[in-house]
């Protein structure tokens, strides 16, 4: 079937879909490639289909969802592609979306930030739906990605962003609670605030859309694709290219501030899809870089009491292997105050206590590891005020600075 991929109001280019698998055939007409995702890349003068694909397909629910067999049996649907064309690919996160060259709609009276959806999707992704009930499929969560269970649920007019913990210690709703503090206490830079929802005793972290209806979020991984990595530059330093070279403002000190705050909870995932930059999508300036966001993947979530350790050097996404080394391209930790984190710990202890989940000797340890990470950051920090830059940091400095 032919569509208008749409940028909000701008048609981008037209193409053909194969509906069964959400292929896209054919980049038929191109009309403002400038609006097209950023990280597309060009083929003699054409989008190339396959990065097109790529990018389409991404905005599906990835198959590794958590519980996302059992929900396409009740929604009666073979793959998580074939809801993207359900949805028209609307999504919550940005405006792009596709339009049928057949019946065309407006996006006023389709998109998702001004009118009303079902929960139908999303109680089907939660495993509330009935079997055999007719469903509505027009959802922002058939474009929602991660592997956790999530969804999008209008709350008292606000759209917000349900998502739920894994087993067998559902921490990752409360990490995000902790985490929302730790930025509120570091005050430095700009977060998503994440609050605690208990539904029949399972914890929930709820947060607000960044997004408007003005604006879409790029992720990291969008921008590191805008152009070929040379050899001779590691992977932080061509984010930073990529960055200056799309005109994206302020991301060294983003990145200063996002490394140091991973270092305190331990962060294991801050993969280039969990943080990025949000662009004007009437304008197509760029706003800067995205609050922090999804930071429950931390805090030794996954590990068994034994095994908190915050002194070992913990593995990390995405420029180093571990925090040891990437703390390294943080620039001067001179800015935390330290004696504003001081009773972080045992705000940690009384958010853990409210959780079946987690027993006492895990709280304990869990407690001590986040309070061992304060102290490590804290050597760390003194270490600098004796320590000349290395020549791997002031290479880099120029590199940003030029
Ligand atoms: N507050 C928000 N406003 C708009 N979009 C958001 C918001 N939070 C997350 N998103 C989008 O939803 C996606 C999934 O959210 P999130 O990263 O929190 O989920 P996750 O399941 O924890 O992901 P992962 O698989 O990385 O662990 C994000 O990559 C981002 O594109
Ligand atoms: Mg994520």
């Amino acid at each position: 079937m032919i569509y208008t991929l749409m940028n909000k109001h701008t048609p981008v280019v037209e193409l053909n879909i194969d509906e069964d698998t959400g292929t896209i055939l054919k980049v038929s007409k191109v009309f403002n490639p400038e609006y097209l995702p950023v990280g597309i890349t060009f083929i003699k003068k054409l989008p190339d289909r396959k990065t097109l694909n790529d990018w389409w397909k991404g905005r599906s629910i990835p198959a590794s969802r958590s519980g996302i067999r059992e929900a396409l049996e009740v929604l009666n649907v073979s793959y998580t592609e074939q809801l993207l064309t359900k949805c028209y690919g609307l999504s919550l996160s940005d405006q792009y979306w596709i339009n049928p060259k057949d019946h065309p709609f407006q996006w006023e009276d389709i998109n998702f930030f001004h009118n009303p959806f079902s929960d139908d999707v999303g109680n089907a992704l939660f495993g509330q739906a009935a079997p055999g009930s007719e469903l509505d499929l027009i959802s922002p969560c058939n474009t929602s990605d991660g592997w956790l269970r999530k969804k999008w649920k209008i709350i008292d007019g606000e759209r917000c962003l349900i998502k739920s913990g894994s087993n067998p210690f559902q921490q990752e709703p409360l990490n995000e609670v902790l985490a929302t503090s730790l930025h509120r206490r570091l005050n430095r830079g700009a977060y998503v605030p994440y609050r605690l929802i208990w539904e029949d005793q399972i914890p929930y972290s709820i947060c607000g859309n960044i997004i408007t209806p003005e604006t879409e979020l790029v992720s990291a991984f969008s921008i590191y694709r805008s152009e070929k990595k040379r050899n001779h530059h590691s992977p932080y330093e061509h984010f930073l290219l990529c960055c200056e070279h799309l005109g994206i403002p302020d991301m060294k000190e983003f990145l200063d501030y996002l490394l140091a705050f991973d270092f305190l909870i331990a962060n294991t995932d801050r993969h280039l899809g969990n943080f990025g930059a949000i662009r004007n999508v009437d304008t197509l300036e760029w706003v800067g870089p995205a609050p922090v966001y999804d930071s429950g993947t931390s805090l030794w979530h996954d590990q068994v009491t034994g095994a908190i350790h915050p002194e070992s050097d913990i593995s990390c996404h995405p420029f180093r292997p571990t925090h040891g080394q990437q703390i390294g391209l943080a620039g001067s930790l001179d800015w935390i105050n330290f004696s504003t984190l001081q009773d972080i710990d045992e705000e940690f202890r009384f958010l853990l206590l409210s959780s079946p989940y987690i027993d006492a000797p895990r709280t304990d340890a869990l407690c001590q590891g986040l309070k061992g990470r304060v102290q490590q950051l804290e050597q760390l920090t003194l270490q600098q005020d004796f320590k000349e830059p290395s020549q791997e940091e002031s290479e880099l400095e120029s590199l940003v600075l030029k």
